[in-house]
């Protein structure tokens, strides 16, 4: 029998008395399939990383160790949240490592978005294993792999996935959500008592705000990028719209413009606000976000964030632009 085949006698789950239930047999499962044995997660803090291991929490608690990465290219509060959730509220044994030095060393100067992405998640497979090569006896490695990825295997996230692992690691693969789709996934995290905004987190590209601080990435510069994209966060959230887009973002380009800031000359970089809607990304269309929400984001923006000048809404849909612009 090929397990990477959703058998068609398999239930949605749309309930949390269907998520219980699964839950319970994936927990007999692992249990079964890892023994005493430990098994390894890099924890991204997306949302199938994370109902990875609050589900292997549950069913083997410290067997299981988490990784969790910090690029410095995370969204603002994202690292934090990842220690809040697992460590301090799931007591899980999760390693931190805030590699940012090391990613933004190595990024320096560098413009091309390619060879960024190629950096980034060469880089991150290698904090990862150099934390893999201190932990002894580590026999299974889980992997938060959904039937999407299964059945896009042709290499579509394949390249977008930036926790792609080392294939010279020899470790047994733990999947327990490889069948179940994107909102099935959700609804277990629920019933595994995720909180909703780790849940229903926007999609976030591996890279991360790599791919958004555009062309050479400074350190000033994304730090107005994270900055500017908590305020839009935060707005995107108190008017109730954080709930129905499919995503938002601030892109802020390599350019300056001219502008004033108390009676003097202020050179500053625009923030693009991207707000999308869409069913499986592959086209998209444009949120028309009320001009008022859209005042008090660019006036919140441009007092608020050092290096900011400017506020610009990106209209255009998909095609012919990317939802990202890298
Ligand atoms: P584009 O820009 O191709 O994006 O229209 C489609 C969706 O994919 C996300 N995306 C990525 N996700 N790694 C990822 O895991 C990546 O390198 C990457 N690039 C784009 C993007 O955010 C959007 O949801």
């Amino acid at each position: 029998m090929n397990t990477n085949v959703r058998p068609e006698s398999m239930e949605r789950i749309t309930t949390k008395a269907l998520a219980d239930k699964f839950i319970n047999e994936q927990v007999k499962l692992v249990r079964e399939q890892v023994g005493d044995k430990k098994v390894l997660l890099a924890l991204s803090g997306g949302v199938d990383s994370s109902v990875v291991a609050a589900l292997l929490i549950k069913a083997i608690g410290k067997q299981l160790v988490c990784v969790h990465v910090n690029h410095g290219l995370m969204r603002k509060g994202e690292s934090e949240q990842v220690i809040e959730v697992f460590k301090n509220g799931l007591d899980a044994n999760l390693i931190y490592v805030d590699a940012t030095d090391r990613f933004l060393d190595l990024l320096k100067g560098v413009a091309e978005p390619e060879k960024k992405r190629k950096i980034i998640g060469g880089e991150f497979i290698k904090v990862f294993d150099e934390e893999a090569a201190k932990l002894d006896d580590i026999k299974f490695l889980a992997q938060g792999t959904i039937y999407p990825d299964i059945l896009e295997s042709d290499g579509v996230k394949a390249h977008h996935n930036v926790g792609g692992l080392p294939e010279d690691m020899e470790m047994e693969l733990v999947e327990p959500v490889k069948l179940l789709y994107k909102d099935e996934v959700r609804v277990v995290g629920s019933a595994l008592g995720l909180p909703d905004e780790m849940v229903y987190r926007q999609p976030f590209p591996g890279p991360g705000l790599g791919v958004r601080c555009l062309g050479a990435i400074t350190r000033d510069r994304l730090h107005a990028l994270r900055e500017a994209d908590a305020i839009l966060r935060e707005e995107f959230d108190n008017c109730g719209l954080a709930k129905t887009v499919w995503q938002y973002f601030i892109a802020v380009p390599d350019m300056k413009s001219v502008g004033v800031k108390n009676d003097k000359r202020y050179e500053g970089w625009p923030a693009i606000i991207r707000a999308v809607n869409t069913t499986d990304a592959m086209t998209a269309t444009i949120e028309e976000i009320p001009y008022e929400v859209l005042h008090k984001i660019t006036n919140r923006i441009t007092n608020e964030v050092d290096g900011i000048n400017r506020v610009l809404l990106d209209l255009t849909p998909k095609p012919i632009g990317t939802i990202e612009w890298e």
